[in-house]
C-alpha cells in the first residue's frame, strides 16, 4: 500500500480524484474482526476467483440450510447462470426457522421505531423476536394462501416502513410466491405499470403511511392504479384479484367487497403453522423494478440460493456482524438495499435489524442520532446524500446524543465525496469506526466492491477492493483493460451467485443492456478508475441514468412523463452536480404552439411528473426553450445540455449541431 501525502480536498464530488489519504482499521476493531489481515483476504479472494466452484460449494454448505443438495455448483452459459443446480432450500426457513431452538430464537430480529407524532413525543416502538417474527410470517403466509396465492404467483408489496413489509416479503418467500416491492413514494401510474409488467395477482398495501407528520394515502393510490387504462382502453392492472390492506393510520379507505380484505381480519381466519416450501435454488425470489435508459423500468429478477448466499456472506464479512450488534440500515424496503441489508442479509445471519419508519429530519434534524442513542446502535449503513444533508444541518444535532455505541459505519448508493466521508468518520464515528463504502447495484443483488472493516485500509471516496468471487475490470470503448489511473467502463468478468438472472419478460433487453458491451462480461453502466493500489473509484453512471439522492432515475422516464403533458412538445432531461443530492434533474422543455411557458406551467409540469412517476422524479429545474440543440440527423445533443445545465462554458464539439443560435438562447435562459 503506497501512502501519498494528504491533500486537502476541494469541495464537490470531483475532488475524489485528488484524494490521497489512507486510513487503517483501528487496532481494536481489527483484533476482533473475522478477516484480520489483507493476506487472509487475498488468499480467500484468490481461491474464490481461481476455483469458484470449490469456494462456493464450501460456503453454500457452511452458510445455508438446504433441503436437498445441488448436483452442480455453477452452470454458466453466458449470459445465463444457474447456481447450485438441483439444490433446494427456502429463504424464509433460512432467515427464521433455522434460528428457532437456538439462543437466537428469543433475540430481537426486528426493532422497529415509528415516526413520532410531534416534536418531543417519542416514536412508537415494537420489537419482534425471531420466534415472534416466525409466527407472524407463518400466519401471514397462510393468509396469502387463503387468498389464492401460490408458488410462482407475483405479489406487489406497497407498504410503509413497518415490520409488516418484512413479514409480507418473508411470507411470500415461504410459500414460493414472487414479491415485487414498490417504494411507497411511487405514483399510482407506476404501481399500475409494475402490476401490468409482472401480471401480479395480489397487492399488499396499507390504509396509509406516516411521512413527516402527513399521511401518505397508499390504499387510495392502489385504488387509482387498479382503475388506470392503457392507450387502448384496457385496464392496466387487470391481473389483480385481491388487495390485502394493513391498518396503519386508521384513515378512511374504501374497501371493494370481494377484492379488498383487511390484514388483521384475515389473521383471525388462519393458524400459525405453515411449512416452508422446498424451493429450487433457481426459483425466482423477487422482481425489483429499476430505471434504465429507456422510458420503461426494468424488472430485475433475483432467485433463491445464490442471492441468499450473497447477501448472507456480505452481511457477515462487510459488516462483520456479531451476535450483540444492533444493526441499522436506513434504506427503505422499496429499494434493493432494503431487501438485501434490512431484511434478508441480517435475518439470515440471526442479527438484530432496526427499521425506522420516517424521515431523517422529522420532527428535528437529530432524529437519526436520537435513534442511535436510544437503541445503542452499533452498525449504521446509510447513503452519502443523507450524510451531506446532515453536514449541512450542522454538528450540533449529532452532538446532542451519545453515539459511542457505534463501531462501524457504511455507505451505499452513490460516490461519496471525501468531505462527507471525513465528516462521517470524525463527527459520527468519533474517528474510531471504520467506514465501508460499498459499491453494488440492484442487479448485483449484494455488495460487490467494499473494504473489509478489519483489514482493508480505506481511502475516502474509494469502494476499495472486490468481495469474494467478484472480478471487476475497467475497460475502454473496445473492451480492452485501461492502464491504472485511467477512467473507463466498469465491467464484471465472471458470474457471481447473487447476480440478476434476467429482466422479467424481456430477455432481449437483458442481453442488450448488460451483455453486449464486452463479450461474456457484465456491463455495470458505471464509470470507474483503478488506482496504483488496485483500488476502485466508481465515479457514477455513464448511461442515461441519473443518481439523485441515491435513487436511480432514468432520464428517458422523466422525458416521457413530461411529453405526456398536453402542452409539451419536446423534453430533454440531464443531470447537473448538486451538493446534497449528488445530481439534480434539469429538464429542457419546448412547449406546443399556443401554450405559454409561464412559471405556473413550470409548477404544473413538476406536479405532472410527480403524478406520473413519483415526487422523487420531479425536475429541480425546468428550462423552457424555443428549440433543443440537435445534430443534423435530429439527435438531441445531451452533452451540450449537460454543460449548459451545470453552468459550464459549452466547449464540446458542436460541428454537427443543426442550429448554432439554439445554444446562445439556452445559455440566456436563466431562471
Ligand atoms: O452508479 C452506481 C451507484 O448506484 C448505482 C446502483 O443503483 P441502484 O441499483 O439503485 O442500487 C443502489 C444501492 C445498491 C450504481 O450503478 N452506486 C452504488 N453504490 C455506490 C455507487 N457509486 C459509487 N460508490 C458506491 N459505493
Amino acid at each position: 500500500m503506497k501512502k501519498k501525502t494528504t491533500s486537502s480536498s476541494k469541495s464537490g464530488i470531483t475532488s475524489v480524484l485528488q484524494e490521497g489519504r489512507v486510513f487503517s482499521p483501528p487496532e481494536s476493531f481489527a483484533k476482533e474482526a473475522r478477516i484480520k489481515s489483507l493476506s487472509k483476504y487475498r488468499k480467500l479472494y484468490r481461491e474464490s476467483i481461481n476455483e469458484p466452484e470449490r469456494f462456493w460449494d464450501r460456503e453454500a454448505r457452511e452458510e445455508l440450510v438446504w433441503f436437498k443438495e445441488w448436483r452442480k455448483v455453477l452452470q454458466w452459459k453466458a449470459p445465463y447462470a444457474k447456481w447450485f443446480v438441483g439444490g433446494q432450500l427456502n429463504v424464509s426457513y433460512n432467515c427464521l426457522d433455522r434460528h428457532l431452538g437456538t439462543p437466537t430464537a428469543n433475540k430481537a430480529a426486528i426493532i422497529w421505531e415509528g415516526e413520532p407524532a410531534e416534536p418531543g413525543k417519542p416514536g412508537e416502538e415494537r420489537t419482534l423476536t425471531y420466534h415472534q417474527l416466525h409466527r407472524q410470517v407463518c400466519q401471514f403466509a397462510n393468509v396469502l394462501k387463503r387468498n389464492g396465492v401460490s408458488k410462482g404467483d407475483r405479489v406487489i408489496i406497497y407498504l410503509p416502513m413497518v415490520p409488516e413489509a418484512a413479514i409480507a416479503m418473508l411470507a411470500c418467500a415461504r410459500i414460493g410466491a414472487i414479491h415485487s416491492v414498490v417504494f411507497g413514494g411511487f405514483s399510482a401510474q407506476s404501481v399500475a405499470e409494475r402490476i401490468h409488467d409482472c401480471q401480479a395477482k395480489m397487492v399488499i398495501t396499507a390504509d396509509g403511511g406516516f411521512r413527516r407528520g402527513e399521511v401518505v394515502a397508499l390504499k387510495e393510490k392502489v385504488d387509482e392504479a387498479l382503475e388506470l387504462e392503457d392507450t387502448n382502453g384496457t385496464t392496466l392492472a387487470g391481473s389483480v384479484e385481491k388487495v390485502i390492506v394493513l391498518q396503519r393510520t386508521a384513515s378512511d379507505v374504501e374497501m371493494q367487497s370481494g377484492r379488498d380484505v383487511w390484514w388483521h381480519e384475515e389473521l383471525r381466519q388462519v393458524d400459525t403453522s405453515c411449512p416452508a416450501e422446498k424451493m429450487d435454488s433457481e426459483a425466482p425470489l423477487y422482481i425489483l423494478y429499476t430505471s434504465g435508459s429507456t422510458g420503461k423500468p426494468k424488472g430485475i429478477l433475483h432467485t433463491t440460493g445464490g442471492y441468499l448466499l450473497g447477501v448472507k456472506m456480505t452481511t457477515k464479512y462487510v459488516f462483520d456482524i456479531r451476535d450483540d450488534d444492533v444493526y441499522w440500515c436506513t434504506a427503505d424496503v422499496g429499494w434493493v438495499t432494503g431487501h438485501s441489508y434490512v431484511v434478508y442479509g441480517p435475518l439470515a445471519n440471526g442479527a438484530t435489524t432496526l427499521m425506522y419508519e420516517g424521515a431523517p429530519n422529522f420532527p428535528e434534524p437529530d432524529r437519526f442520532w436520537q435513534i442511535v442513542d436510544k437503541y445503542s446502535v452499533t452498525i449504521m449503513y446509510t447513503a452519502p446524500t443523507a450524510i451531506r444533508a446532515f453536514m449541512k444541518w450542522g454538528d450540533q444535532w449529532p452532538k446532542r446524543h451519545d453515539l459511542s455505541s457505534l463501531r462501524l459505519l457504511g455507505t451505499v448508493g452513490e460516490p461519496i465525496n471525501p468531505e462527507a466521508w471525513m465528516w462521517y468518520y470524525e463527527v459520527i464515528g468519533g474517528k474510531r469506526c471504520p467506514i465501508v463504502d460499498t459499491w453494488w447495484q440492484t442487479e448485483t443483488g449484494a455488495i460487490m466492491i467494499s473494504p473489509l472493516p478489519g483489514t482493508t485500509p480505506t481511502k475516502p471516496g474509494s469502494a476499495t477492493l472486490p468481495f469474494f468471487g467478484v472480478v471487476p475490470e475497467v475497460v475502454d470503448e473496445d473492451g480492452k483493460p485501461v492502464p491504472k489511473n485511467t477512467g473507463g467502463k466498469l465491467i464484471i468478468k465472471q458470474p457471481w451467485p447473487s447476480m440478476l438472472r434476467g429482466i422479467w419478460g424481456d430477455p432481449e433487453r437483458y442481453k442488450q443492456t448488460y451483455w453486449s458491451e464486452v463479450k461474456g462480461c457484465y456491463f455495470t453502466g458505471d464509470g470507474c478508475r483503478q488506482d496504483e493500489d488496485g483500488y476502485f473509484w466508481v465515479v457514477g453512471r455513464i448511461d442515461d441514468v441519473l443518481n439523485v439522492s441515491g435513487h436511480r432515475i432514468g432520464t428517458a422516464e422523466v422525458e416521457s412523463a413530461l411529453v405526456s403533458h398536453s402542452k409539451v412538445a419536446e423534453a430533454a432531461v440531464v443531470g447537473r452536480p448538486d451538493e446534497v443530492k449528488g445530481q439534480a434533474l434539469v429538464a429542457f422543455v419546448t412547449v406546443k404552439g399556443g401554450a405559454d411557458p409561464t412559471p405556473k406551467l413550470r409548477e404544473e409540469l413538476r406536479s405532472h411528473v410527480a403524478k406520473e412517476i413519483g415526487p422523487m422524479a420531479k425536475p429541480d429545474d425546468i428550462r423552457f426553450a424555443e428549440a433543443l440543440p440537435k445534430t443534423r440527423s435530429g439527435k438531441i445533443m445531451r452533452r451540450l445540455l449537460k454543460e449548459i445545465a451545470s453552468g459550464e462554458e459549452v466547449k464540446g464539439d458542436t460541428t454537427t449541431l443543426e442550429d448554432f443560435t439554439v445554444i446562445a438562447k439556452l445559455q440566456g435562459e436563466e431562471d
